[in-house]
């Protein structure tokens, strides 16, 4: 039986600590000081896995592309606007196709929906490298990135300021089941829905008061563009929720601060704060490779 994983919320408990416990055994294992070598450097050997990017991508593209070679896989990278899928041809059709050729398909689309009809088609597992709705993926390394800085994830608190979004959801559903608990502040036309446990506010000090964690995330996500007047609306709306100095002072004072990245500073984050002591966000930007290749072992070689 084949395993996507398009939500998260596939994945017991036990199966993401040992994910996360793979995740950091590669992440030291790839250090050739420390192994000798590489490991899990086989586990994918004579595998191929399709990564289909249907928006930009800079960390989601280089870490797959890079992590399935470095498992002995065959990466087959391509851009949306490169398949029959964009000109017409069937989502489930191409799933079909892609099912007879590759053993995964790793892809980043604008609608969830059409992931999840690849998903019901394909026969090899499917990966969402994200949609409008969630970042799975990110939300795996970034807990990667917590338990490296903090040991246990249970009884964690992160607080989420911003714009509630596919990334904020993410941490909502992997969050709750590392034992985290998440707080989203956000204005209300842009707060997530009541899911997965997470406590929701509109006071972003409120959210920061005893935080483990301050995370944030652009306030104009790759679907959010096409509206007209979206970036200055959503500049004006957020501004009282960007992570600046004075927020990080009202989490503990051992906090750390994390963005997936891209950022844009003196928007969602200060330059101040993305760049300073507390910030964490290149360990989790290195920790998609890491988690990613505990993925696909997971979905694929076990
Ligand atoms: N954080 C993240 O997914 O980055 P990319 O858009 O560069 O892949
Ligand atoms: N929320 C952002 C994340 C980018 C990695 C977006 O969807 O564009």
């Amino acid at each position: 039986m084949k395993r996507d994983f398009l939500t998260g919320e596939e994945l017991r408990a036990f199966e993401l600590e040992r994910l996360l416990d793979r995740a950091a055994a590669l992440k030291a294992g790839r250090d050739p000081a420390r192994d000798g070598g590489r490991l899990g450097a086989r586990s994918l050997a004579g595998r191929s896995v399709a990564l289909i990017f249907e928006y930009p991508s800079t960390r989601t593209r280089i870490s797959f592309d890079v992590g399935v070679d470095e498992l002995g896989g065959h990466p087959v990278v391509l851009r949306g606007d490169e398949m029959q899928l964009s000109r017409g041809e069937s989502v489930s059709d191409t799933a079909n196709v892609l099912s007879r050729m590759v053993d995964a398909v790793v892809i980043r689309s604008s609608s969830q929906d059409r992931i999840v009809e690849l998903a019901a088609t394909a026969t090899v597992p499917v990966v969402n490298a994200l949609t409008p709705l969630h970042h799975p993926c990110q939300a795996i390394a970034d807990l990667l990135t917590m338990k490296e800085r903090f040991g246990d994830l249970a009884g964690l608190r992160l607080a989420y300021v911003g714009d509630g979004n596919n990334v904020a959801r993410s941490l909502a559903v992997l969050g709750e089941l590392a034992g985290v608990e998440v707080v989203v502040a956000a204005p209300a036309d842009y707060q997530l829905e009541e899911t997965h446990g997470v406590k929701l506010t509109g006071d972003p000090r409120a959210a920061a008061d005893g935080a483990d964690v301050l995370y944030t995330d652009v306030w104009v996500s790759m679907g959010d563009e096409g509206e007209p007047g979206a970036a200055e609306r959503r500049r004006r709306d957020l501004a009282p929720f960007r992570l600046d100095a004075d927020l990080l002072a009202a989490a503990k004072d051992t906090a750390i601060v994390m963005h997936d990245l891209p950022a844009h500073p003196g928007d969602e984050i200060t330059a101040e704060v993305l760049y300073g002591d507390q910030s964490a966000v290149w360990d989790q930007a290195e920790n998609r490779l890491h988690a990613q290749k505990a993925l696909l072992e997971l979905l694929l070689a076990s």
